[in-house]
């Protein structure tokens, strides 16, 4: 088989595009499969955009990032996390998914492994496989509230395998995983010569405990063998500025500004310029995490009602995983018959892999409380007439 016939599609983006036609023939969608925070992005950021357009600096900024941006992000770590970390270890990316780009073109070779969860992030997998290595997708479940354990990755390491991948607070299930856990996963990939991949970039939308940088700490004795990628999007919804970075051991920075000079030349510097001000967006951050809080409250109750089962509660990004058995045996049919009969979109689990995914789907609160509970009032009439035939059967 070729490489790219490795590449899945997004498959919820079929369900979207029918969402769309549904839409243009004059049909209300309530949108709960898209991962994209639904506020603007901060105004602070916005009146740095237009300071910077106004300076004509239009030109490429260094490959590895401005060192105006590295330094505001070392401050940041140090002040969010108390860690210091030398801003040239900050490499500043289109994207965090340029960061993962970047990430695996440098560690892989054909045939080399990553261990990812599954249920997990889709894209990992894709990102792996076009660098030529392979995904080793390792089935995860409440147990480990859904992230890879130390124990997982003693068992499935093998000897072509590089790197373990935890995404905390995880997507699509937003749970969080174990401090002690992730210590432990740090030292196992180090011992194994290997890296753990932290994939961070829902830190700061969190609703109870927040979540250790994998670098702070007892977390970061194994500095040389952690990568911690973060970026923009999430937290700060700058989704289209296309800004993220990634925090690279010294012995790996040398190889990562080659591959960077030449696949990005550099991220957009209007992107980077203003991104410096989304850091000292507190006040703005704030108020959408306590959105997202409120909206995940009312679905934590609401679901449940409708037969959804949520195993465990999740506590950050603005995803909620629910085991749809209840209701259905093949999650894929049930979301097609809710968007074509009552116009709420909601994603299958086999867009996030092969595990016990028919038996669920992500919900995603990055909508408004309004456009959550006209989805709920849409989904009763029919969850309930499954709920009650499967009670007299
Ligand atoms: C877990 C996770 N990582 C990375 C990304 C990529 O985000 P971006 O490339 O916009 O930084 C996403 C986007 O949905 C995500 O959910």
């Amino acid at each position: 088989m070729r490489r790219i016939d490795l590449i899945e599609p997004f498959r919820v983006m079929q369900l979207l595009e029918r969402a769309k036609q549904l839409e243009a023939e004059g049909q209300r969608i309530i949108h709960m499969e898209i991962g994209e925070p639904d506020f603007p992005t901060p105004e602070p950021v916005l009146e740095a955009a237009r300071n910077h357009l106004a300076t004509g600096d239009n030109f490429y900024t260094p490959s590895t990032g401005s060192p105006q941006l590295q330094q505001a992000l070392a401050d940041w770590y140090a002040d969010e996390y108390d860690v210091q970390i030398a801003p040239e270890r900050i490499l500043i990316t289109p994207g965090t998914s340029g960061a993962f780009s970047l990430i695996y073109a440098v560690l892989l070779d054909a045939g080399e492994s990553v261990l990812l969860p599954d249920p997990g992030y889709p894209c990992q997998r894709n990102f792996v496989r076009l660098a030529g290595g392979e995904a080793l997708n390792i089935p995860v479940g409440p147990e480990t509230r859904y992230h890879l354990s130390a124990a997982h990755i003693a068992d499935n390491w093998q000897q072509k395998t590089r790197a373990a991948v935890v995404i905390n607070p995880g997507n699509p299930t937003g749970t969080l995983i174990e401090e002690t856990e992730l210590a432990a996963i740090a030292s196992c990939c180090a011992e194994k010569g290997g890296y753990l991949i932290s994939d961070e970039i829902y830190h700061g939308l969190t609703y109870g405990e927040k979540p250790p940088c994998a670098l702070q700490g007892n977390h970061g004795d194994n500095r040389e063998h952690t990568i911690v990628v973060n970026g923009f999007s999430k937290r700060w919804a700058m989704t289209g500025w296309r800004i993220g970075w990634v925090i690279l051991p010294e012995d790996l920075i040398g190889a990562a500004r080659r591959v960077m000079q030449n696949i990005f030349i550099a991220a957009p510097t209007i992107s980077q310029f203003s991104a410096i001000s989304a850091l000292s967006s507190q006040r703005e951050v704030e108020g959408m995490r306590i959105a997202y809080d409120t909206r995940r409250r009312y679905l934590l109750a609401a679901l449940p009602k409708l037969g959804f089962d949520i195993v465990v509660e999740p506590q950050g990004a603005f995803y909620i995983y629910a085991n749809v058995q209840k209701l259905s045996d093949d999650s894929r049919a049930f979301c097609w018959d809710m968007l074509e009969k009552v116009g709420v979109a909601i994603t299958p689990g086999e867009d996030f892999g092969i595990h016990h995914a028919a038996e669920h789907v992500r919900f995603s609160y990055a909508t408004s409380l309004d456009c959550l509970k006209e989805g709920m009032r849409r989904l009763e009439m029919p969850c309930k007439q499954v709920l009650m035939k499967n009670n007299t059967a």
